[in-house]
């Protein structure tokens, strides 16, 4: 059965364009290139939900524990006293952890939010396209059959027309959001689409963003 009850983003203004906010219980991915915002996006995510009392897990399979929390520190997002968890997972970890941190953490913990950041490590780590494709399949399904939202993020390169490195991700996942860098003249404007998400009637504009130290991301010029 489809769940209805709808998940706050926890970014100002972009709830109300997706009838309130991400489906309990969804997989959205949040892809674009380096440096659009992703990392921000999914922390300001999770920040809405830790705010909200619920248990909230970052898994980064790119940064250590250190430097993400001395990042969003200088951000001005205390991840200790916002009561969000980080696992960090390097990529001989990727597949035999996932099962136990999936059972063990996520379902005692009774945790709410996950995200993971980002999945694009497993298009480098697997040997061949199909490898990549069945094992993003499988933890993407794994994700769904619980009880959390969950945000992942997926590098894209620059100018690549797709929405993931592996091009199964935007089919698996119940909604993308896409973050872009738009050139204007001698410029270039931040805009977020939302590409894909399932039963919601959706916004269907490029939405300008910039992102402010200590608020995140801010949609509008
Ligand atoms: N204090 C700040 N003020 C304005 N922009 C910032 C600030 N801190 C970071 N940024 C922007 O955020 C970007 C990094 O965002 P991040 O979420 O890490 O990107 P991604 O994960 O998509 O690579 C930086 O390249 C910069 O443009
Ligand atoms: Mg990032």
């Amino acid at each position: 059965m489809v769940e209805t009850k709808r998940v706050s983003t926890g970014i100002p203004g972009l709830d109300k364009l997706i009838e309130g906010g991400l489906l309990e219980n969804s997989v959205t991915l949040v892809s674009g290139t380096t440096g659009a915002g992703k990392t921000i996006l999914s922390m300001q995510f999770l920040k809405k939900g830790a705010e909200n009392k619920e248990k909230v897990l970052y898994i980064s399979t790119e940064e250590n524990v250190n430097s993400i929390k001395g990042g969003f520190k200088i951000f001005g997002w205390d991840l200790d006293k916002l009561k969000i968890d980080i696992v960090v997972l390097g990529p001989d970890e990727l597949e035999e952890e996932w099962e136990p941190l999936l059972s063990n953490r996520i379902d005692k913990e009774k945790i709410k939010r996950v995200v993971i950041d980002s999945i694009s490590l497993a298009s480098l780590y697997y040997r061949d396209d199909y490898s990549t494709r069945k094992y993003l399949y499988r933890l993407i399904s794994a994700l769904k059959k619980r009880n959390i939202t969950c945000l992942l993020t997926s590098e894209i390169l620059e100018n690549s027309k797709g929405l993931s490195k592996s091009g199964v991700e935007e089919f698996v996942c119940d909604g993308v959001i896409l973050l872009q860098f738009l050139g204007m003249g001698g410029k270039y404007e931040r805009g977020l689409t939302i590409r894909k998400m399932r039963w919601t009637n959706h916004t269907q504009e490029i939405h300008p963003y910039t992102i402010v130290k200590g608020k995140g991301i801010v949609l509008g010029k």
